[in-house]
This record gives structure tokens, C-alpha cells and sequence, in this order.
């Protein structure tokens, strides 16, 4: 089906700069450069140093970021990694993954951990803390890090929704242990294809997390320090994505200003909830997606999608909800009710203004038919 506004448009944006896009995959393609070459090292410099931190990373997804991370802070069998049900099923995984065990708690009115809840499930296996900062905006970082410091947690953050995003004007990415960003396409800044990211300030977890990523082998002496795995991130994509960078400041704003229409245009709606609004000085939020509640959810996403409007729902069943998981003994009231009630609206740098106020004139349409 061709939507009159699809919920990302990946041609457009590759069409907005293809003349540079095609030069940086030339220039890989004739050089050869395909694995760890400089391309790799340059991106993650310029992302360590957006985000404000000494080192980053390159690996082949979000997910490896944040199983390269627990695995580099030493997090195992018999740990307990504390986390929200309210994310991309990956979170979870990785925890899993690494041989800990899962304890899920439940979120608040931004959609990120409740910290109250994250202080009362902390137990003397806890070892660590994934904080999610959903949508692109942060948790409460002054709560969670005051927490964690006191209770000897490591904190990974789970920022692959936030890259730019700051709480207190500092980045996501820059609180924890490690911070994780995923590229996956539809990321204010994807690729073309999978990539992402740790960034750390301490040398020693770098180096682990480069080996790990890397079979362990030790590249020049040939030593093999471990079993590690294969997570780099391509040459092709950090060319590419070294690309778009240079456009992210722009791309924000612009996704802040959709984020205002919306706002604007929405709020009064007593059948919706627009999501949290930026606080100057407190939380910069990049608006990777936008949600709102709504009542009626299923029926106003049915008349959105006649309409020609794509949509996303995330997610109609909590993580915790599906039986393979075994996740089920966590009662998570708020995130359940929140799985009923939330829809993104298309949000991305191609969408017109005329787009945006089409998508609030249906909304405000299918409210007033009865
Ligand atoms: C909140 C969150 N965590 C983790 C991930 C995993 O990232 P990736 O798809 O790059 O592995 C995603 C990606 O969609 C995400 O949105």
C-alpha cells in the first residue's frame, strides 16, 4: 500500500544527499576498505565526541553494544540486571544472553523506568542497571545515577533511541558504564542497514569491548585473549553514516519543530495524550518517535491507516505478555496499560508541514464523527 505519509521514507532521505552517499560508498568499493578500516575509527571518534566521552566502539547493532558492555563489566550467571518491560524486546535479550537474569520494572508518565520502583527491586544479586531512554527522551538520570551510585550498580544505558538527546545538558550515552546506540534505519541517525555503538569513558572496557567484538583476537601479535564473537560494524556503514552525521543537529531541530505542529495541534483533544514536552535545561528530547495515548486506541489506528496515514504501535503486547519469554511473574500495571493505549505518529526529516497538519485533521476528524 503507498501511503500519503508513511511513517519513515527511506528513498526521500537517501535522495536529499545521494551525491555524497554515493561518493562515500564508491570511494570504500574502489579502496577495498571493508572490514575495521579508517572509516570505523573516524565515525567513532566523531560519536565519541558528540556524545562528550573518551571512546566508542563500532559494532555491528544496538544489541551487540549492550551485550559487548554487560560482558565487558564482567555481568553473568547469578547476576541480576534490572530493566523495563517497555522497549524493543533486545534489552531483554541481551540480559538473557550473557547468562543473568532479568528483573523487570514498571514505567512512568514518560514512558521511561519508574526509579522509585527500580530503588524497592534491588536485591543483593542486583549487579546492574539498563535504563531505556524511549523515544528519544532521557530517564531521570539524577534519580537513577544517585541510585545506582549508592547501591554499587553498573549502569549500561540502553540510549539506541537517543543519540543528541540530553537530561541536564548532558548526552544521552554519557551517564553509565557504557552508552548504546543503534543505526537501524529508522534511528534519527540509520544507516543502511544494521548498525551501532558503545561509547565509554573508561580504556579498559573499550578495549575489552573491541576485542570481544573481534573473535578476542588480538589484531598485529595474533593472540586470541577469549571466545568473543563477531559484532564489528562494517566500514560501508560508518562511511555512510560519517555522511549523515553532519546533519544530525539539523535533523533534530527539524524533528522538534513536527514535534511542536503535533503538539500544538493535539493538545486540548481530551481523547489523546501527547507525550512529555521538552523541559529547557532539564530534558532535550530528539523525538525519535512520536506516541501518544489515545482512547479507542485500535479503531482510531484503523481509520489513520484508511486514511493513508501509516502507523506504529509499540508495543500491543507488553514484552512480559509473551509466553516464550517467561517473563509473565513481573506485575507491570502501567506498562500494560500503556501497551493498550499507544500509537507513533509518522515522525521523520522528509514529512511536510501539510503532512504533519493531515495526520492532526484525521485525529481530530475520527474524535468528532461520534
Ligand atoms: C530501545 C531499543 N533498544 C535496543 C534496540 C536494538 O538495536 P538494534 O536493532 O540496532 O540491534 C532498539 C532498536 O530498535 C531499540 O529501539
Amino acid at each position: 500500500m503507498k501511503y500519503k505519509v508513511p511513517f519513515v521514507d527511506y528513498p526521500k532521505h537517501y535522495h536529499s544527499m545521494q551525491g555524497e552517499i554515493d561518493t562515500a560508498i564508491s570511494q570504500v568499493l574502489n579502496g577495498g576498505d571493508f572490514i575495521l578500516r579508517a572509516h570505523v575509527r573516524q565515525f567513532e571518534a566523531d560519536i565519541a565526541s558528540y556524545v562528550g566521552v573518551d571512546y566508542g566502539v563500532g559494532v555491528n547493532s544496538g544489541t551487540d553494544a549492550m551485550l559487548l558492555s554487560l560482558l565487558a563489566a564482567g555481568i553473568g550467571p547469578g547476576d541480576e540486571v534490572i530493566t523495563v518491560a517497555h522497549t524493543f524486546v533486545a534489552t531483554v535479550a541481551v540480559i538473557i544472553h550473557c547468562g543473568a537474569k532479568p528483573v523487570l520494572v514498571d514505567i512512568g508518565e514518560d514512558f521511561n523506568m519508574n526509579v522509585t520502583q527500580l530503588e524497592r527491586a534491588i536485591t543483593a544479586r542486583t549487579r546492574a542497571v539498563i535504563p531505556v531512554h524511549l523515544n528519544g527522551r532521557l530517564c531521570d538520570m539524577e534519580k537513577l545515577m544517585s541510585i545506582a551510585s549508592k547501591r554499587n550498580l553498573c549502569v549500561i544505558e540502553d540510549a539506541a533511541q537517543a543519540l543528541g538527546a540530553t537530561f541536564d545538558g548532558r548526552k544521552a550515552g554519557s551517564f553509565g558504564l557504557t552508552g548504546c546506540f543503534s543505526f537501524y534505519p529508522a534511528k534519527a541517525l540509520g544507516g543502511i542497514g544494521d548498525g551501532g555503538m558503545a561509547v565509554t569513558n573508561s580504556q579498559g572496557v573499550a578495549e575489552k569491548m573491541r576485542a570481544l567484538r573481534d573473535h578476542c583476537v588480538i589484531r598485529g601479535t595474533g593472540e586470541i585473549v577469549g571466545y568473543g564473537y563477531n559484532s564489528r560494524l562494517d566500514n560501508l556503514q560508518a562511511a555512510v553514516l560519517d555522511v549523515k552525521f553532519k546533519y544530525l543537529p539539523q535533523w533534530i531541530e527539524r524533528r522538534r519543530e513536527l514535534a511542536s505542529m503535533y503538539e500544538a495541534g493535539l493538545t486540548g483533544l481530551p481523547q489523546v495524550k501527547t507525550p512529555p514536552y521538552p523541559q529547557p535545561g532539564r530534558y532535550f528530547d530528539i523525538f525519535t518517535n512520536y506516541v501518544l495515548r489515545a482512547q479507542r486506541r485500535d479503531e482510531l489506528v484503523a481509520y489513520l491507516i484508511e486514511s493513508g496515514i501509516e502507523i506504529l504501535v509499540s508495543w500491543p503486547v507488553p514484552m512480559h505478555r509473551h509466553p516464550a519469554l517467561k517473563l509473565g511473574h513481573f506485575p507491570l500495571p502501567e506498562t500494560e496499560r500503556v501497551s493498550q493505549e499507544v500509537l507513533s505518529l509518522p515522525l521523520h526529516t522528509e514529512l511536510s508541514n501539510k503532512q504533519v497538519e493531515y495526520v492532526i485533521d484525521c485525529i481530530r476528524k475520527f474524535y468528532s464523527r461520534k
